[in-house]
């Protein structure tokens, strides 16, 4: 069957990103994740981000109900995790993987970047839900990132 947004895809697709995980924390104490490139950086006072989800995403409802999110940056050997996430119901993240910072959402521990936000925003647009989110706490660290360019995986230059 031909899929009749592959051309609209290529186009967008054709605007290389990063690759992050989202992750949040569910009222039972499990983890939901998601591999996401939507990641946008928004505001520098306040700290703002922001990711757009899809509604027919698995962790769509988790994401809609809590009031927090955490976005980890992949390192260029953690295709593995990128391809777990984007998966229909993923092996869910498991504690020894996480770390907790303050909101509850877990942050992958191997990371080239982690922002553990409070969502202050949704936006529905179309087929998605823009969640903006506000930085509480954030880190950094050298390395080179994973990379997704027109349906592929790359690495991206080492600082
Ligand atoms: C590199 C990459 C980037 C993605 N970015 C997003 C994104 O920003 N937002 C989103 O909702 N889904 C994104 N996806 C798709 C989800 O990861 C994937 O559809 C979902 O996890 C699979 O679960 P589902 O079958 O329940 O939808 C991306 C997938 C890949 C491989």
């Amino acid at each position: 069957m031909t899929d009749k947004f592959r051309p609209l895809k290529d186009a967008f697709g054709r605007f290389a990103t990063g690759i992050g995980v989202a992750a949040c924390r569910n009222q039972d104490g499990s983890f939901s994740a998601i591999t996401i490139n939507s990641f946008t950086s928004v505001s520098l006072d306040p700290a703002l981000v922001l990711w757009c989800i899809e509604n027919r995403a698995s962790a769509y409802p988790s994401f809609m109900s809590g009031d927090s999110y955490s976005i980890s940056f992949l390192r260029a050997d953690q295709q593995a995790l990128s391809e777990r996430f984007a998966r229909y119901q993923p092996r869910p993240l498991l504690a020894e993987e996480v770390e907790i910072w303050t909101t509850g959402a877990p942050v992958l521990k191997d990371r080239l970047a982690a922002f553990d936000c409070k969502i202050s925003a949704r936006h529905k647009a179309g087929d998605h839900v823009i969640l903006v989110g506000e930085v509480i706490r954030f880190d950094s660290a050298k390395g080179a990132p994973l990379i997704y360019f027109a349906s592929n995986y790359h690495t991206g230059a080492k600082e």
